[in-house]
């Protein structure tokens, strides 16, 4: 039984990191005409109200997204200046003051042109028939309550031959630090080409860079075809704990990343530690850490 729910921390730092770069993938497909496939494995409930009593629980958007459109006059980086324009865009485009925070599969939408398809799954009671109300008039999407590595496995190849997949679990599963990295490997195997993101929680260090190793694994399997690169980039907002109580960071394994990716984040993760945490963030990006 799923308790997570992603209405309580959207907009938070992880999620300005990850949209952050699920915009910038997908913007990076819709660059050549030939259509493409998006997987959102682990969706969400796909718009989030501010207004909610979830969303003002914890108010984690506002240490999130609401700090940095607040400090959008001094952002440079592209990546990070075209993410805020996207969310302002959900909020008819205008000032910092916005009511709706997107969630992954909404901004994939955003991207979505005639031909291009997208699969949304996600196992939860409520949110899998929110996504249904959500997408019901868009014939692009197809919604499945189902599990999410089930799923995985289901629809790739995807006859695109082209697209982008976001992993994006709860990690309420004790062994889906397992699980994950072996189905990562199957779908791999199906689609080599894809462009996989796969969302990972900093709640302890030894164990982040366990997981870190596993996923590096996967690239240098002998199932999956060498050469796979890979990026992975990791905003932490509070120094390393080893107890694993409370979020410090989160981070991004990006498999098949755009080449453009690199350069884009070099000039955005200074720029998210000096808006969200200067005094106690710091950033990771690494490439091919499977080599
Ligand atoms: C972090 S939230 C997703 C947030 C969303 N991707 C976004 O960025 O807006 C994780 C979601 O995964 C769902 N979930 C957890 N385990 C799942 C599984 N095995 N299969 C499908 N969905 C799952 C939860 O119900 C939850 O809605």
């Amino acid at each position: 039984m799923l308790s997570y729910r992603h209405a309580f921390h959207a907009g938070n730092h992880a999620d300005v990191v990850k949209h952050m770069v699920w915009a910038f993938v997908l913007n990076y497909l819709c660059q050549k005409d030939k259509p493409f496939y998006v997987h959102d494995s682990h969706a969400g409930a796909g718009l989030y109200e501010l207004a909610s009593d979830m969303m003002q629980k914890k108010q984690e958007y506002q240490s999130g997204i609401l700090r940095l459109l607040e400090n959008e006059s001094a952002i440079a980086a592209p990546i990070l200046a075209d993410y805020l324009t996207l969310i302002r865009g959900f909020n008819d485009g205008a000032g910092k003051d916005i009511s709706v925070y997107p969630g992954s599969p909404k901004i994939a939408q955003h991207y979505l042109r005639a031909n291009d398809r997208m699969l949304i799954t996600d196992l939860h009671g409520t949110d899998a028939p929110q996504l249904k109300a959500l997408f019901a008039d868009d014939a692009r999407i197809r919604i499945q309550k189902k599990d999410a590595y089930d799923g995985l496995i289901a629809a790739v190849p995807p006859k695109e031959g082209r697209g982008a997949i976001l992993i994006d679990p709860s990690y309420e599963v004790k062994d889906e630090y397992d699980i994950l990295p072996n189905r990562l490997a199957k779908a791999l195997t199906r689609f080599m080409n894809g462009v996989y993101i796969v969302w990972y929680p900093v709640l302890g260090r030894q164990k982040t860079e366990h997981f870190i190793k596993q996923l590096a694994a996967v690239l240098k399997s002998k199932n999956v075809k060498n050469p796979l690169s890979s990026l992975r980039v990791e905003l932490n907002v509070l120094p390393d704990r080893e107890d694993g109580f409370g979020m410090v960071g989160s981070g991004l394994y990006v498999v098949n990343p755009p080449y453009t990716l690199r350069p884009a984040l070099d000039a955005a993760m200074p720029e998210l530690v000096k808006f969200l945490a200067p005094e106690t963030g710091r950033f990771i990006i690494e490439e091919n850490n499977h080599l």
